[in-house]
Order: C-alpha cells, then structure tokens, then sequence
C-alpha cells in the first residue's frame, strides 16, 4: 500500500532549500513563479494575471493534498525563506505504486541546481515515504532544461509518447521519463 498520509505536512530540507507547505503569506512570491509566461511556456496553465488567480491556486493545493490527490511543496531558499518555485507528486496509483513528479521554478533562479535538488528531496520522499515503485514525467521535446533535471537524477528517457497533453490549445507531444525505485540512488 502506498502511504499517501500528508498531515502533518511532510516538511523536507535538502542542503539549500526548505520544501514546506505553501500557504497565503506566499501570494506575492508564487505571484512571481506563476506570472511569467517563460515558467508557463511548457505547462498546461496560462500565466496569472492576477494575485487573486494566485490564492486560487494555493486554495486547490490544500484541497489535492487534504484529498491525497497531489501534494505540492514550495521551494524556499533557507538563506532568506524566499518561495522560489513549486514541485509536486501526484497522479498516484496505488496499485502499480506509481506518481507523477512536476516543478517551476522562477526565471531568476533557474540555471543554479536548485530544481535538481528540490526535485532529489521529493523524489527520495516519494520512494522512501510514500512507498513508491516507479515515478515518472512526461515533458514537452522543447523543455530542454526540464529534460535534464530528470536525467541528472538517473531517469530514463523511455519513449516518446505521441500527442499526448494539450497545451494551451495545442496537442503536444510528450518525451516520458521514469525512475524506478531499484534504481534510485538515496545518497
Ligand atoms: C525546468 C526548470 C524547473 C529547471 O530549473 P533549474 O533550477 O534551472 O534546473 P537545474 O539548474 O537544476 O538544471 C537545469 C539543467 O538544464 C540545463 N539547461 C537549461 N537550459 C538548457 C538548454 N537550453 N540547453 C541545454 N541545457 C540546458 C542546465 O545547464 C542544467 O544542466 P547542468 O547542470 O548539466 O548544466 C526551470 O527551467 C523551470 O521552472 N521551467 C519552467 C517550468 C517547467 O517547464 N517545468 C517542468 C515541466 S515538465
């Protein structure tokens, strides 16, 4: 069985980041995150316009996570608490043992390993924790960046899954990556 069991809030630390529930003091910074339509590019939703767009948003974290539908992190710098970016595990199938991962990160921060790390902790939460087998993703053939954070944490490109998610309008296919437990590496 999976141990899908989010309260308390499973709060984890990895070397620069604190990942924590996201909660209505983060409106202006997710507004940062959420607002850009580089960090939207590849992702289903369109940047928010407004900070109330935002509250929405973290509204619909609380209800996946109080109904073990999805549980989304913020990305915190320990150095100053900043929300940086989200990230996510959802999708679970308790049968096969099975989650989705998901991340964004704000532009000013991408290129440093900050998603690299973030998205290590929740990975490890995932198969440590939670019990998983297998979480994978499937990312858009562009998503350049998004490729690589999964191949330096050991997935495997496993196909290319055709038409597979709309975006924004358009049928986009998908490059599918996963890592399985057996595979991963707790150091
Ligand atoms: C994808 C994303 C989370 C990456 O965040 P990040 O903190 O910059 O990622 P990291 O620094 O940990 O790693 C990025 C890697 O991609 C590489 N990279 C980035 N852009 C690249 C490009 N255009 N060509 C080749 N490599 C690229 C970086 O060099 C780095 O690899 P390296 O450590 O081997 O040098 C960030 O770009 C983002 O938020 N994008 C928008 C949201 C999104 O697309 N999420 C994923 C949906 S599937």
């Amino acid at each position: 069985m999976l141990q899908l069991q989010f309260n308390p809030f499973p709060f984890i630390e990895t070397d620069r980041l604190i990942l924590r529930s996201i909660n209505s003091n983060d409106v202006d910074d997710l507004f940062e995150v959420l607002s850009d339509p580089a960090v939207a590019e590849y992702d289903y939703f369109y940047p928010v316009e407004t900070k109330e767009k935002v509250s929405v948003f973290i509204e619909r974290y609380k209800r996946e996570i109080a109904s073990n539908e999805e549980i989304t992190w913020g990305i915190a710098l320990k150095e100053n608490q900043k929300l940086i970016g989200t990230c996510c595990l959802g999708s679970f199938d308790t049968g096969a043992k099975r989650a989705e991962v998901g991340y964004a990160l704000s532009k000013a921060q991408w290129g440093k390993g900050f998603a690299t790390e973030a998205v290590k902790g929740i990975v490890a939460y995932g198969f440590n924790n939670i019990k998983l087998n297998r979480i994978e993703a499937t990312i858009t053939p562009d998503n350049i960046a998004s490729i690589r954070v999964l191949e330096k944490l050991k997935f495997q490109k496993e196909g290319i899954v055709r038409q597979r998610d709309l975006i924004k309008g358009k049928l986009e296919d998908g490059v599918i990556m996963g890592l399985l437990e057996s595979e991963f590496d707790n150091n």
